[in-house]
């Protein structure tokens, strides 16, 4: 792969760890040459329950613990900005996690925000589009929004950790799910663990 352009966004679903484990693998990776990060305006309620972060000033210092050295932010509804257009160079999107509130946007094509309009874009640009879904139980409504998104080219892919590498707290567990969805997206992350069942 040539050094990746990436789209990430975080919305208020919970699972924001597993967010800020995304960005900063990306940040660390030297495969990738850009990360355009949104976070909505939601995802700061549920940033600030879950990781102790408040308000949106330094948000992405803050997610990384340092400077970013490649990671840009753009504002929710800043829908003029160049990852709305289809000729903006993209590799993919990844929305981790995912709100059943988004899911929605996207399936039914609302693209009335940056991130629903990036993600629109994706899909027209038949480029990779990651749905980190979570919500539990799912209604009707989710699963037929999961599968209208699937049908228009998204992957779901849904905030489900792995237990068989026996993760012995969140961070790591969080680390893994990271791993498993850059490897999707074709980023696989050294010191991944990879299941090998017994010969
Ligand atoms: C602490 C907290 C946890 C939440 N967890 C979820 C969740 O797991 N899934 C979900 O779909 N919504 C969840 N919500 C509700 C969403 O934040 C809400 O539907 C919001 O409108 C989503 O907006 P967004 O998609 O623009 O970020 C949660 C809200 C809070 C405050």
């Amino acid at each position: 792969m040539e050094a990746a352009h990436l789209t990430v966004a975080i919305t208020g679903a919970s699972g924001a760890i597993l967010g800020r484990e995304l960005l900063r693998a990306l940040e660390a990776d030297e495969r990738v040459a850009r990360v355009h990060f949104v976070a909505s305006e939601n995802s700061l309620r549920v940033l600030a329950e879950e990781l102790g972060l408040s308000g949106r000033n330094d948000l992405l210092e803050k997610l990384l613990g340092a400077k970013p050295a490649k990671t840009v932010q753009h504002a929710d509804a800043d829908i003029g900005a160049a990852i709305a257009s289809g000729s903006h160079p993209s590799n993919g999107m990844i929305i981790l996690p995912c709100s059943m509130g988004t899911l929605a946007a996207i399936a039914l094509g609302l693209a009335n925000s940056l991130i629903t309009s990036a993600a629109d874009v994706t899909l027209k640009e038949r480029r990779p589009l990651l749905l980190c879904v979570r919500e539990t139980p799912f209604n009707l409504i989710h699963l037929r929004n999961m599968t209208l998104a699937a049908e228009a080219g998204a992957t779901i892919f849904p905030c489900i950790p792995a237990f068989y590498n026996h993760p012995t707290d969140s961070v790591e567990m969080a680390r893994q799910f990271a791993c498993r969805v850059l490897a999707h997206i074709g980023l696989p992350q050294p010191g991944a663990y990879v299941w090998k069942p017994e010969e």
